[in-house]
């Protein structure tokens, strides 16, 4: 949107320059020139990244720069059509005080921008830190000041990043893209279904398939879980990519709804491919990886799954139930387990069964299979 100001934040590391730089040699290359700024890099070190990149930098105007006051006047000079800043807080103005990072510097440097974006009609992507706790490093008031921000994410030892909307003024945030970062950088994902169930292997307790939507888009995920009893006086749970106090609430109501006796079990539930899923209709996959892993008993085969958990143990309907099916029967899976539905859903050519549950306890009968002959050697 031209004259607008988009914030992209994301931790260290997980690839914000690389996203910014391989987007800003894109729009390039139609001609219209790029102002590449960099308060971190010297042109030198941009140069090899861009290099590794296989990009050319046709198009593209480097510069090293961290004082606001000069880059304008540069930016006065070639006129581009895009302009990024890497990053907002190693900016500075010499007239505000405060070191470079700091919530003055970043606040006056951010409306200084602002007003040059919106007297140039330029578009301006700004590429800001946020800290382990996913605040964004120095001001809050950066997300209030901008008219789109959009967050960078991905689990260390992953590939998998993914950029999701949480402000906009222009649109819906209800947008996800997915990536893969490479050898030469990232590469959008086409088919994330099909790329996130690649190594998911049928019939192991403990795993399962759910049917997740990432803004608007449905994803097929594979969650996993194992439990074990503990040697701990409190056991302990450990989430990774889920919510860890949705983790607690979904090992009560199975404990108190569902008779499992999880009370000395070391419960891990891991979400695969390092993406961070949020919604609750994930519930019902949670607790059906817990369940199998703790019964020994391996989910339906080739099947997904999704439904939100009540407290009272009850399986509740979540929205755009049609396209999660949809996604299932897509990627070729047979069965989906899924909450009691007021009618029936609309689905055109999909080939698929659907399995039904009111309750927990009806969903861990529907969902898991007979009980696995446990392997003699290197079993619990
Ligand atoms: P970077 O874009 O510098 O992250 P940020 O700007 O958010 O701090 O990316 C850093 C990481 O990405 C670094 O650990 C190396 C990795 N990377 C690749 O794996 N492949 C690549 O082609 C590039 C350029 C980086
Ligand atoms: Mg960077």
């Amino acid at each position: 949107m031209p004259g607008s100001v988009v914030l992209i934040a994301g931790e260290p590391g997980v690839g914000k320059s690389t996203l910014l730089l391989q987007a800003s040699a894109m729009i390039a290359k139609d001609k219209q020139p790029v102002g590449y700024i960099s308060g971190e890099e010297s042109i030198n070190q941009v140069k090899l990244r861009a290099e590794r990149l296989n990009i050319n930098g046709e198009g593209l105007l480097f510069l090293s720069e961290a004082d606001i006051a000069i880059i304008i006047e540069h930016l006065e000079e070639i006129s581009p059509k895009l302009v990024v800043i890497d990053s907002i807080q190693t900016m500075y103005l010499e007239d505000i005080s405060g070191m470079p990072g700091s919530v003055s510097q970043v606040r006056e440097c951010t409306s200084r921008i602002m007003r040059w974006a919106k007297e140039n009609d330029v578009p301006v992507l700004l590429a800001g830190h946020v800290t382990k706790d996913g605040s964004i490093a120095g001001p809050g008031t950066l997300e209030h000041i901008v008219d789109v921000v959009l967050y960078f994410e991905g689990e260390p030892f992953s590939s998998y990043r993914v950029l999701r909307g949480i402000k906009n003024r222009f649109g819906s945030t209800n947008e996800v893209g997915l990536f893969e970062m490479g050898n030469s950088g990232l590469v959008e994902v086409d088919n994330p279904s099909q790329a996130l169930l690649s190594r998911h292997t049928d019939a192991t307790t403990g795993s399962v398939v759910v049917s997740t939507l990432e803004g608007s888009r449905p994803l097929l995920v594979e969650l996993q879980a194992l439990t074990t009893t503990t040697s701990f006086t409190l056991p302990r749970r450990i989430a990774n990519g889920v919510d860890f106090n949705r983790l607690l609430l979904i090992i009560a109501v199975l404990t108190k709804r569902a008779g499992l006796r999880l009370f000395n079990q070391d419960v891990i539930v891991n979400v695969t491919g390092g993406l961070r899923l949020s919604e609750p209709a994930i519930d019902l996959g949670i607790a059906l990886a817990i369940a199998s892993s703790f019964s020994d008993r391996v989910p339906i085969p080739r099947s997904a799954v999704f439904g939100e958990i009540g407290l009272n143990g009850e399986i509740r309907t979540v929205p755009q139930v049609e396209r999660r099916i949809a996604e299932a029967a897509r990627l070729g899976l047979k069965t989906c387990l899924i909450p009691k539905l007021p009618q029936k859903p609309v689905l055109n050519h999909v080939d698929i069964q659907l399995l039904e549950a009111n309750s927990l306890g009806e969903a861990l009968r529907l969902g898991l299979t007979r009980k696995t002959k446990r392997e003699i050697i290197g079993g619990e």
